[in-house]
């Protein structure tokens, strides 16, 4: 074992886990394998990730040979084919306005690049008074000082209140268990929460607001789903007053939800989308901004550059590994796997039994709601009093030690499997979560 002390982890309980430390070795498929030598099947993609299952051959091969020809290509006035073609192929998977892709190295990184990509245009549109963002509570937009800005989870924020970005405001979140526990797919409930928007829009003065940023499936804050009709009022009202609309599918990206997009499963078309982990199904580190045609023009053909040489940067902003070579190469590789294994079709069609099997768990010891839509479901356990969470990391440690690996985030644990998964194998993690949820006080 090395020494865990040096390392300080990531949104971990450190103290915690240096005591009980969990170590993965090597993966395959649907399945990890620990330190211990134990199987443990993957009911949660890595982090929402490996859509593609892991160490799947097309990619780890792609990768492979892309290291040995090409390792790093300057990213800045140079460039390389993969790049190109990798946002050729993710523009033609989104909703067809989305016809440009920057790409990042994160989710959170793509979400503070779509906010400053916004500025940009309204900026070169001659509307630079707009600044202001509006996100939403319980919204998770990454670590970043504009994703915790506009995102809505307390305790990533509370620590930071004095470096938020100005003239952000929330609407508030769409949960509401006393009108829709239980739901399959949308709730029926809730579409009038939209109309906050109206109503922040009046406050601020249309005129100063840049646009709104939602998970159009919050993810991390426990699989929290659109109401019906509830993301077309959004989209509306943000058409009526000049906001650019910017979804998050961070999550709900390539094949998430059953389609490629979210934007495509509920027919609502953004003006910007922010994309990561399934784009290079969580092999290398990789987020894209996709972006409206209008608004790459306005940045770089438009008004944003009149008078400007041709020469001249249009927008100061990048990183050394944008696009970066092995990315590309496992973003290609991706897409190609998804494509021929049919993997977003595979998530639609295994969709009703993942709901049939989750929902099964009603009635469950501690279960207080449980939703779904695609291959991403949430079973939320009622906390215990004055113990919030702790149930839930119970039943994570129970089902890990029964080879089944689930997230936890609050008292809700989610699963959102990679794709390749089986129905079989359904059933083998809702079995585990039902013995946990027996076993745990
Ligand atoms: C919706 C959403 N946006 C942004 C992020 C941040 O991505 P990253 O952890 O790659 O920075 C996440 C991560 O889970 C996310 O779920």
């Amino acid at each position: 074992m090395p020494d865990l002390q040096p390392y300080w982890m990531p949104f971990t309980a450190n103290r915690y886990f240096k005591q009980h430390p969990l170590l993965l070795e090597s993966a395959a498929g649907m399945y990890y394998t620990s330190r211990d030598g134990r199987k443990i099947l993957d009911g949660i993609a890595g982090l929402w990730c490996v859509n593609a299952g892991h160490c799947h051959p097309r990619i780890v091969a792609a990768v492979q040979a892309q290291v040995a020809r090409l390792d790093y290509a300057t990213a800045f006035n140079l460039g390389h084919s993969g790049a190109f073609e990798l946002a050729d192929q993710v523009v033609k998977l989104a909703p067809g306005n989305l016809g440009h892709a920057f790409f990042v190295n994160s989710g959170s990184e793509a979400v503070d690049t779509a906010l400053k990509i916004a500025l940009a245009y309204h900026r070169a549109r001659g509307e630079g008074q707009r600044f202001r963002f509006i996100g939403r509570e319980r919204g998770y937009h990454g670590v970043g000082f504009g994703g915790i800005s506009v995102g809505g989870m307390v305790a990533n924020r509370k620590a930071f209140a004095s470096a938020m970005l100005p003239g952000v405001d929330h609407l508030p979140h769409t949960h509401d268990l006393a009108r829709n526990a239980f739901s399959r797919g949308q709730p029926a409930h809730g579409a009038e929460l939209a109309d906050a928007l109206e109503r922040l829009v009046t406050l601020h003065d249309p005129s100063t607001i840049a646009g709104v940023i939602i998970e159009p499936v919050s993810g991390s804050a426990g699989v929290l789903l659109p109401p019906k009709g509830y993301l077309e009022r959004i989209r509306s009202i943000c058409d009526r007053h000049g906001l650019l609309l910017i979804f998050d599918e961070v999550i709900t990206g390539f094949g998430r939800t059953g389609a490629a997009f979210a934007a495509q499963t509920f027919a609502v078309r953004p003006d910007m989308m922010t994309v990561a982990k399934g784009i290079t199904s969580g092999v290398v580190p990789m987020g894209a901004v996709l972006v409206d045609r209008r608004i790459y023009e306005a940045c770089v053909g438009g008004s944003g550059t009149a008078g400007q040489p041709e020469q001249a940067i249009e927008f100061f902003h990048g990183y050394t590994y944008s696009g970066h070579p092995l990315a590309c190469a496992a973003g290609l590789a991706a897409l190609a796997v998804y494509r021929d294994e049919g993997l977003f079709e595979r998530a639609a069609a295994l969709a009703p039994a993942f709901a049939d099997a989750l929902h099964g768990l009603k009635g469950a010891p501690h279960v207080i709601d449980v939703r779904n839509i695609g291959l991403m479901g949430a079973v939320e356990l009622e906390p215990r009093r004055d113990q919030p969470t702790l149930r839930a990391l119970d039943v994570f440690r129970h089902c890990f030690g029964n080879g089944v690996l689930v997230r936890t985030t609050g008292d809700t644990i989610a699963l959102t499997p990679p794709l390749i998964i089986e129905e079989a194998q359904i059933g083998q993690i809702v079995d585990a979560l039902g013995k946990a949820l027996k076993a745990v006080s």
